[in-house]
């Protein structure tokens, strides 16, 4: 296969020029619950489509489209996935260029009909869509081109969640390699980590791989049966996709004071979890005291360290994860052994194992 690119950024290695995430896309069978959990987490709802019942929120550099169209791709969706993630905007340099450079690679265009947008898109995990997205000209955002301001826009201060650090997928057993390829033949993802975690009755594999431009990474869960949590996954939203997405934060403490009374509920660990951790990672600045009050998860080697906590599930079987990175820039894999009990314990107490 030969592939003349039609970018100077375009290469080898990121063939589709990819430079990050622009936006995710929710969709559900109903948005009040969404709405609300956007608000808590510190979003602004700004802007709304001018045709269609799209919002759009944000929060520094993450940005979320809340699609509540009857018909079309997300609509569809959520009648087949309930509250789930049916899209996301991958920014390029050249969006027709990245198409071109990713239908050579073996990506399957979406047809027109079948698109919430007009943003050129390729079919990725699970029947979600994957838009790029181009630069807007002048200095112009493309919410500000493409968005019309809601009368009453819904602003407040933001709780320090900067940017979508990593998104994590689901898939049956036996598509692991299958998406992995997905991601690397494609878009030139590679291949940071593989972790094989035993909890004390399950399992799962998992390949983190990170984007060509280094800003985002994606991990692929596999289960080793069908009683584990990715396998609880894959039954509750019919499919692989995401399983979480991390917000990275330059406080986690902080991001936590500001969601108390949220509602917003994160994983219970251990409380023998503190009796060692600041013992296997060492340096940790930040009040040892005040990151077990919040029950933050902390993992970490000579280097650096990074903070973590994972909610509960709240979108349908989707959670999210709050990601503090201080030279480390792993997944938390020390912690994977006291989250895989939390979860367990949890399917312990919901009879599912
Ligand atoms: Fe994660």
């Amino acid at each position: 296969m030969t592939y003349v690119s039609n970018s100077a950024s375009n290469s080898a290695s990121n063939p589709v020029g990819l430079t990050g995430i622009e936006f995710t896309e929710f969709c559900g069978p109903s948005l009040e619950h969404l709405d609300s959990l956007f608000w808590s987490f510190g979003f602004s709802k700004l802007r709304r489509h001018p045709s269609k019942d799209i919002s759009y929120f944000r929060q520094n550099d993450i940005h979320f489209l809340l699609n509540g169209e009857r018909d079309g791709h997300s609509a569809q969706f959520a009648r087949k996935h309930g509250p789930a993630i049916s899209a996301m905007g991958w920014r390029v340099e050249n969006a027709q260029a990245a198409l071109t450079a990713a239908v050579a690679r073996g990506a399957v265009a979406v047809a027109d009909a079948m698109k919430d947008h007009a943003f050129p898109a390729v079919w990725g995990i699970g029947e979600s869509i994957i838009y790029f997205i181009e630069p807007a000209a002048n200095g112009q955002t493309i919410y500000e081109r493409d968005f019309v301001a809601l009368d009453s826009p819904l602003i407040q201060a933001d709780k320090g969640f900067l940017a979508v650090d990593h998104l994590t997928n689901n898939v049956p057993p036996g598509e692991q390699d299958k998406w992995a390829n997905f991601y690397k033949n494609i878009f030139g993802f590679t291949e940071v980590r593989y972790f094989d975690i035993q909890g004390a009755k399950t399992g799962l594999t998992s390949f983190a791989l990170r984007s060509p431009d280094g800003s985002f990474c994606i991990p692929i869960n596999q289960p080793k049966d069908d009683k584990d949590q990715i396998a609880e996954y894959l039954r509750e939203y019919k499919g692989p996709g995401v399983q979480h997405l991390a917000f990275s934060t330059d406080d986690i403490l902080s991001s936590l004071d500001q969601l108390e009374g949220s509602g917003i509920e994160t994983l219970e660990i251990d409380d023998d979890y503190y009796a060692e951790v600041f013992e296997r990672v060492q340096g940790v600045r930040e009040d040892h005291a005040r990151l077990q009050q919040h029950q933050v998860l902390i993992d970490g080697d000579e280097a650096g360290y990074l903070l973590q906590i994972f909610t509960k599930n709240i979108i349908g079987p989707i959670f999210i994860e709050i990601i503090q990175r201080a030279n480390n820039l792993g997944f938390g894999e020390g912690n994977f052994g006291a989250l895989f009990r939390s979860l367990e314990k949890d399917q312990e107490r919901r009879g599912v194992i």
